[in-house]
C-alpha cells in the first residue's frame, strides 16, 4: 500500500502479543510452501513458535586430545532457541597444524553433528570462506550442503 510507511510507528515488543504471534505463525505456513521441508500444520507452527524478547543459548567446545591429553582441535558449537525451535551454529573449528590431514577435524564435525541430533535441532550452519577445501570437505562429509537459500551477512561498515 503505497505511503503507508509515513503513517506509522516503529516499536519495541514489550509483553505477550497475539497479534504478533499470528503474523510469525501466517509467515512460517506462507514460507514453508516454497521449501522441500516436511511441512508442518498451523497448530503444530503454533505450540512450536515462543515470541518473547529474550532466549538463552549454550555453548558446546568439543575438544580432541591425543593420547597425553593435549587439546589438538577444538569445535565450538552454540545452540539456541530465538523461540523457533533450537538451531545450531559451528562457531569455529581448529586443528593444530601438526595433526593436520589426521582426521581429527573430521571427527569433531561428526560428534558436532551428532550433538545436534541429539537435541533434536531443527536447523544448523556453519561459515568459512572459499577455498578453505579442508574445512569445506570436513562439513560436507559431515553433512552439511550448500544452501538452497539467500543468505546475506551485515557488517558494521561505513555506509551500510
Ligand atoms: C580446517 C581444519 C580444521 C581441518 O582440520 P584437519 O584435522 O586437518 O582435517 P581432516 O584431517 O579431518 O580432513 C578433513 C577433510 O579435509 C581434507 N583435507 C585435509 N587437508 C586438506 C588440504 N590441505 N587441502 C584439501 N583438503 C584437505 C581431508 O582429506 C578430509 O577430506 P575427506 O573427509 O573428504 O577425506 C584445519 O586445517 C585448520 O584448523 N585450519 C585453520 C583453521 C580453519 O580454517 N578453520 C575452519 C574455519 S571455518
Amino acid at each position: 500500500m503505497p505511503g503507508v510507511a509515513e503513517e506509522i510507528r516503529v516499536e519495541e515488543m514489550s509483553g505477550h502479543d497475539p497479534e504478533v504471534a499470528a503474523m510469525l505463525v501466517d509467515l512460517t505456513l506462507e514460507e514453508q510452501e516454497h521449501y522441500s521441508h516436511p511441512r508442518e500444520t498451523r497448530e503444530e507452527v503454533e505450540s512450536r513458535l515462543r515470541v518473547e524478547p529474550t532466549f538463552t543459548g549454550e555453548n558446546h567446545l568439543l575438544i580432541a586430545r591425543d593420547v597425553l591429553g593435549h587439546a589438538i582441535g577444538v569445535c565450538w558449537v552454540v545452540l539456541f532457541d530465538p523461540g523457533t525451535g533450537l538451531e545450531g551454529e559451528i562457531a569455529e573449528l581448529y586443528v593444530r597444524p601438526e595433526v593436520r590431514g589426521g582426521g581429527v577435524a573430521r571427527r569433531l564435525v561428526s560428534e558436532a553433528i551428532a550433538l545436534l541430533r541429539g537435541r533434536n535441532a531443527s536447523f544448523a550452519s556453519v561459515w568459512t570462506r572459499d577455498g578453505n577445501r579442508a574445512a569445506l570437505a570436513a562439513y560436507l562429509a559431515a553433512g552439511f550442503a550448500p544452501t538452497e537459500q539467500a543468505v546475506l551477512t551485515w557488517l558494521p561498515l561505513p555506509r551500510r
